[in-house]
């Protein structure tokens, strides 16, 4: 009975054993992850957000423990296009699970040139981009908040690649809907959400903001409801597959993102208390479907 059902799904071209995938930012490029768990039961590997050269990221304290999750102010540490090939591409093509790469950038250009780069690299399913990055040159805005920018930017990074692309839009928009038809019609793949949701932490005996970039990105528990009716709302016009993100611990939060009408998950915070979450996440959809008679994954419908 269990063997006959299938949990591959394909993700705009991302072909997937099954739905569950790991959360940028959350798993680094997966070597330190893979003496705690078998990444081959992964759907896909998600890494850390890669722009053109290495880059250090924000000064310390860069993440702060709050009710209901964590926030945190990373800013994008990482090791650039050509570190990455050198040092963890080789490892995770022999792993044997598709990568899905997390790019940004700071101009357009930037984001079209790092595709380009990763184009030519064996063993990527898909490029992540990562577009709800403060800093950036036109304005200061980010990339994500602007839909005309996300049609831009996502028409270019298509031009520059034949890879999978799937824009991570940025959750604290009025309406995601116009982001979701902007991306799309500008050749994306597949969509992501939700990215972290703009927070901050305050010493209130220093008397000073706790993270060194006063502010930061709130993630885990307390902001699933929060992604679960984005992921409902973008579904309502999406017509590429949604990846779904936000405070998944348990295998319950991830078929609610199922049901709300996303394709596949992806695990962030929950993974640094138990690195085998995601692996929980994978089981726990398979008993809830072999509990409901479903045979693949296209027995999920999104809720009405
Ligand atoms: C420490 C940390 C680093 C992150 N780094 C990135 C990143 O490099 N690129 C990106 O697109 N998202 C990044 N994210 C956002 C996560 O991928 C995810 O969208 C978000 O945390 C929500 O999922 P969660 O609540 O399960 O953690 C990061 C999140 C955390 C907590």
């Amino acid at each position: 009975m269990e063997q006959n059902i299938d949990m591959s799904v394909n993700l705009g071209g991302i072909r997937m054993a099954n739905p569950v995938t790991v959360a940028s930012g959350t798993f680094g490029y997966g070597q330190e992850y893979a003496r705690l768990i078998d990444l081959s039961r992964l759907g896909a590997v998600t890494v850390k957000g890669i722009r053109l050269e290495a880059w250090p990221g924000n000064p310390l304290p860069r993440h702060a423990e709050v009710f209901g999750g964590m926030v945190n102010a990373i800013g994008l540490q990482g090791p650039g296009v050509e570190g990455f090939i050198r040092d963890d591409m080789p490892f995770l093509r022999k792993a044997g699970t598709p990568v899905i790469v997390n790019i940004w950038g700071t101009s357009i250009e930037e984001y079209a040139e790092v595709a380009r780069r990763f184009s030519e690299v064996e063993g990527i399913a898909g490029l992540e981009l990562n577009i709800s990055c403060p800093n950036v040159k036109e304005g200061g805005h980010a990339f994500g908040h602007d839909p005309s920018t996300v049609s831009r930017l996502v028409a270019a990074v298509r031009r520059a690649t034949p890879l999978p692309i799937m824009p991570k839009l940025a959750p604290n928009v009025p309406d995601i809907t116009v982001f979701v038809r902007a991306a799309q019609e500008a050749g994306a793949d597949a969509l992501a959400m939700i990215n972290t949701l703009p927070a901050m932490v305050i010493d209130i005996e220093r008397q000073v903001p706790v993270l060194a970039n006063k502010t930061g990105g709130l993630s885990g528990r307390g902001i699933h409801p929060v992604a679960v009716k984005l992921v409902w709302d973008a579904a309502s016009v999406a017509t590429v597959p949604i990846l779904a993100m936000g405070g998944i611990f348990e295998p319950e939060d991830a078929i609610e993102f199922l049901l709300a009408g996303a394709k596949a998950v992806a695990v962030g915070t929950a993974t640094f208390i138990d690195p085998s979450t995601a692996l929980r996440v994978v089981d726990g959809i398979r008993a809830y479907m072999i509990r409901h008679g479903y045979a693949s994954m296209a027995d999920f419908k999104r809720v009405g």
